[in-house]
């Protein structure tokens, strides 16, 4: 079902700070910020050759990585996201399994213009795994 590992998200306190570590000391191309206030975070994607680091601010107050960055205050590794031929699909397969979607449950437009959704971490051994169709 699983396909490319599509990238790794960093969430990060401050947001020019990854930047400049990527792009100046890492010496990485990035892109420019983007908001995504549905899902209450900024992101920055860093393009290698084989993958993408996702870097991950909070946007505005009831951002979803906000507790997490409380936890980890230095930041930290937030989700892993897989690409899959259909999402709608790869759901109806993993709930059957028992896996649990967060939120509604419906897939929502993720930074790539694509539909994604997530998954528990308790189910997938401690990580947050994002699904993307491409
Ligand atoms: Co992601």
């Amino acid at each position: 079902m699983i396909g490319r590992l599509n990238h790794v998200a960093i969430a990060v306190p401050d947001l020019a700070a990854a930047m400049a570590l990527y792009r100046d000391t890492l010496g990485a191309e990035i892109s420019a910020p983007q908001d995504l206030p549905e899902h209450g975070v900024t992101t920055v994607f860093v393009q290698l050759p084989n993958t993408r680091i996702e870097l991950l601010a909070p946007l505005g107050i009831a951002s979803p990585i906000a507790m997490f960055l409380e936890r980890n205050p230095g930041g930290g590794m937030h989700h892993l996201c897989y690409e899959v031929a259909d999402i709608v699909c790869s759901r109806t397969a993993l709930v059957k399994a028992g896996a649990r979607v967060l939120g509604d449950g419906a897939p929502k437009t993720g930074a790539h213009g694509k539909p994604v959704l997530f998954l528990h971490p308790k189910d997938f051994h401690g990580t947050l795994i994002e699904l993307e169709q491409v």
